[in-house]
């Protein structure tokens, strides 16, 4: 069965870290969302994150740092790379480098591109990844394809039975994960927008971000978390909706009102005061929260496009997208 321990309590950090070390994957809070951990040099351990998420094994995984020192010693900063790092880390960005020769991150992590996509979370998870001395493989602790989650009690939703340790932090501040970049040469190229707005990006560096157009069909996936279906509730989801139709939940943004709305299922505002970091620590939790109340569908109003608004936005169109035929 699977144990729930907070991380405040004394010893869980030594129960955490003997699981590791047993190969074994453990959810860990993050800043962004609660991550499927396991030790990113070890085949096996990497193989049960895959089994446990039942996910596609071209889908490489991030791994985590405690440090620089420790990013150093398996993928090559440029100074544009350094700079990001040194501006951003600990926190929501994840960067894609070229491996470096001594790194010991599996092949299974990283599907076996020449490049590792590598992030330094912010705190408990930091802590279980000096302990553990090692980089630690971490996807969203969700099974593949479903919303990620952002309490201990949504990844036993999803994981029960099927992992031993799920640690538990709260609610995970951000909400939504990290913002993925490339760092080719002087070039920034976003692969997934994330926990860190574009914006903040471009004035650190003074750079442009390229977005790269989305690959058409089944051509080769860039950050193949970009599958166009994620993220998918059970219930169907439209989009920028300004009435919805009876039976349906609705999910609001901004206190507007939506013509209609006596008749939902279920209302919820992503951010009465329209805050977009309170609409993404809110965006997964009423996601799940919507489709708990065994919706007609989930009708979702606009929720502007700029700073974390880009990642809200992204979740949402993987959410309504045509899903794959199971
Ligand atoms: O906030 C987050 O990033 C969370 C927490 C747990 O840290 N993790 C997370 O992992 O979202 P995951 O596995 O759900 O998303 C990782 C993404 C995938 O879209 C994957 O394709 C991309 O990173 N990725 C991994 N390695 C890559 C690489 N070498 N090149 C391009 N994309 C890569
Ligand atoms: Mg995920």
């Amino acid at each position: 069965m699977t144990r729930i321990l907070a991380i405040s309590d004394p010893g869980t950090l030594a129960d955490a870290l003997a699981v590791l070390r047993r190969g074994q994957p453990v959810a860990v809070p993050t800043e962004t969302v609660y991550g499927l951990a396991a030790d990113a040099t070890d085949p096996a351990a990497i193989t049960s994150i895959y089994e446990t998420k039942g996910r596609p094994r071209f889908n490489p995984l991030i791994a985590h740092v405690a440090d620089i020192d420790m990013a150093k010693l398996h993928v090559q900063f440029s100074p544009l790379a350094e700079q990001l790092a040194e501006a951003f880390w600990p926190g929501p960005l994840t960067l894609v480098l070229p491996l470096s020769e001594t790194s010991q991150i599996h092949p299974l992590a990283t599907a076996g591109l020449g490049t590792a996509a590598i992030r330094m979370p912010q705190g408990f998870a930091r802590e279980l990844i000096a302990g553990f001395g090692k980089p630690l493989a971490a996807p969203s602790a969700n099974r593949s394809g479903r919303v990620s989650p952002t309490t201990a009690q949504h990844v036993a939703d999803d994981l029960d039975g099927r992992i031993e340790l799920i640690l538990d932090g709260g609610r995970c501040r951000v909400g939504v994960e990290s913002t993925i970049l490339a760092v080719n040469g002087s070039q920034l190229q976003l692969l997934r927008p994330g926990g860190i707005p574009v914006e903040m990006i471009e004035a650190a560096t003074g750079k442009s971000v390229d977005r790269p157009a989305p690959p058409a069909g089944d051509a080769a996936v860039i950050a193949p978390g970009m599958l166009a279906s994620h993220y998918a509730p059970d219930a169907r989801v439209r989009l920028n909706v300004s009435e919805i139709m009876p039976g349906e939940a609705l999910i609001k943004f901004g206190a507007l009102p939506v013509e209609g709305e006596d008749q939902a299922k279920a209302v919820m505002d992503l951010s009465p005061t329209g805050d977009l970091r309170e609409a993404a620590a809110n965006l997964f939790g009423m996601l799940k929260q919507a489709d708990a109340s065994a919706p007609r569908g989930i009708a979702v109003a606009a929720v502007p496009e700029h700073g974390l608004g880009e990642a809200i936005n992204d979740r949402l169109k993987r959410a309504a997208a045509p899903r794959p035929p199971v």
